[in-house]
């Protein structure tokens, strides 16, 4: 069997042999189809990239119809029963899991680098007190390429480990302090006593106790959201992650702009979308009306969906015992009941399944972070947090991929015709 496409173009009856590798065919293969010297070949046409494949990647692989994730070869179950987030971001930037030696010099070195410049936060200070703190994140992270230019090295390997450090370590220093200045509290500076996630909530939630210790559980639970959320292969911040540094900017400024592709709704911004839509439909009874109102076209269904995953999110399934460890601690979220109806019903429900809807990872998420107390509003910024891993991991890999060069797609042009100009006082 040979590993070739014959393709006929009609048009002029020539027919051509097309390489398959790794189950594609190279759409510039395709530009050889022509129907004369002054043609400029045949291009493929995928709106918003439903069958293209844009990277070769080493980093996560995901099988949407088995619902399957894994990080480097590594099962997110396994990953999410045994690893830290730390261990996990070293594995997705590095390749491999850390020995004892090589851990423990990673967590040394991610403390070393978790505060910010001093200036940051009157930086802080010009955003108004009810700002969005995923607005806050991205402009935030974007400033430090201003404070550090050496980060303009993208072809230096000690450069890009160095900015990889700062990024992973900053996130989530910039994420408390966005929080706290919307609650009108004092930043709180990192303690390196604490673990990667102990210190972020110290950072959140220290009031005016002398020493803070973060609940076990709730630690545990949130480090297991951020294992969930490292990586997730070529979804939309990612890709703009990867497209931006492209165009060789520094690795900050294109954090900025992945942050921004996921605040959407339709992307990181679902878990706060699911969370506000439970608040709305409020009791359990309201829920058969609601689904009539999503059928209807009228609204969507949060937290149910996926371009890739056909089948059940693997993640939502983790996030969801997860959620039931949470509220063990912190007494039963009343939405769990009105989302666990929701789900039921939309796994009968005849439009979601002939769709393959199921819960995605941002399904259960909310409920998790609201009953651990934070605000809606940072939902989106615990999702960028832990997801700084996998895009920097995936910027470095299409920096040192030879195959890559400026992100740059072609379009189909569906415009005017060519046109003479018109003076203003002439046009009808
Ligand atoms: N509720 C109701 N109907 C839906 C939903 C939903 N959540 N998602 C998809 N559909 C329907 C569409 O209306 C469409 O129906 P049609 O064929 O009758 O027109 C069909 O299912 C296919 O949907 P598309 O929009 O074509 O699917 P796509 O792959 O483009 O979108 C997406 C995927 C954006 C995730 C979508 O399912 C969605 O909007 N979900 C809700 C938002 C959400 O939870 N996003 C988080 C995704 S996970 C993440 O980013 C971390």
């Amino acid at each position: 069997m040979a590993d070739t496409l014959t393709v006929i173009d009609n048009r002029t009856g020539q027919q051509y042999e097309l390489p398959i590798k790794d189950g594609t065919i190279r759409a510039m293969d395709l530009r050889q189809i022509r129907t004369d010297a002054g043609d400029f070949g045949l291009m493929s046409y995928d709106p918003a990239f439903l069958n293209t494949a844009s990277c070769r990647s080493r980093i996560t692989y995901i099988d949407g119809d088995k619902g399957i994730l894994q990080y480097r070869g590594y099962p997110i179950e396994q990953l999410a029963e045994h690893s830290t987030y730390l261990e996990t971001a070293y594995l997705l930037v590095f390749g491999e899991l850390p020995t004892a030696a090589q851990y423990a010099e990673w967590e040394r070195t991610i403390n070393a680098h978790t505060i910010p410049h001093e200036n940051i936060k009157r930086f802080l200070d010009g955003f108004q007190h009810d700002a969005h703190p995923m607005g806050i994140l991205l402009a935030t992270m974007g400033a430090f390429s201003t404070y550090y230019p050496d980060a303009k090295q993208i072809f230096d390997q000690a450069s890009r480990r160095l900015q990889t450090i700062r990024l992973i370590a900053k996130a989530p220093s910039v994420a408390a302090y966005a929080y706290r200045h919307a609650a009108g509290r004092p930043y709180i500076y990192p303690d390196a006593s604490l673990g990667f996630t102990g210190n972020f909530l110290r950072m959140l939630f220290m009031g005016t106790e002398a020493t803070y210790r973060p609940d076990p559980v709730l630690e545990r639970a949130l480090d297991v959201l951020f294992i969930l959320h490292a990586d997730h292969e070529q979804n939309c911040s990612t890709a703009a992650m990867r497209a931006i540094g492209s165009s060789q900017s520094d690795p900050f400024s294109a954090f900025a702009g992945a942050a921004a592709a996921l605040s959407g709704p339709l992307h990181g911004g679902a878990n706060e979308a699911v969370l506000r839509m439970l608040q709305e439909i409020g009791t359990v009874d309201r829920i058969p009306a609601f689904i009539e109102q999503v059928k209807g076209g009228a609204d969507r269904l949060m937290g149910f969906g996926h371009r890739v995953y056909k089948s059940y999110d693997p993640r939502a399934k983790i996030i969801k015992k997860t959620a039931y460890e949470v509220f063990e601690v912190t007494g039963r979220n009343p939405l769990l009941d009105v989302a666990l109806e929701l789900e039921r019903i939309a796994l009968e429900d005849d439009y979601f399944v002939s769709r393959r809807l199921y819960p995605n990872v941002d399904f259960y998420s909310g409920l998790i972070y609201q009953a651990m107390g934070f605000p809606v509003d940072m939902f989106p910024v615990l999702f960028a947090i832990p997801r700084t891993a996998g895009w920097i991991a995936q910027w470095e890999e299409m920096l040192l991929d030879p195959e890559q060069k400026i992100a740059r797609p072609r379009q189909v042009y569906a415009g005017a015709a060519p046109r003479d100009f018109v003076p203003r006082e002439r046009r009808g």
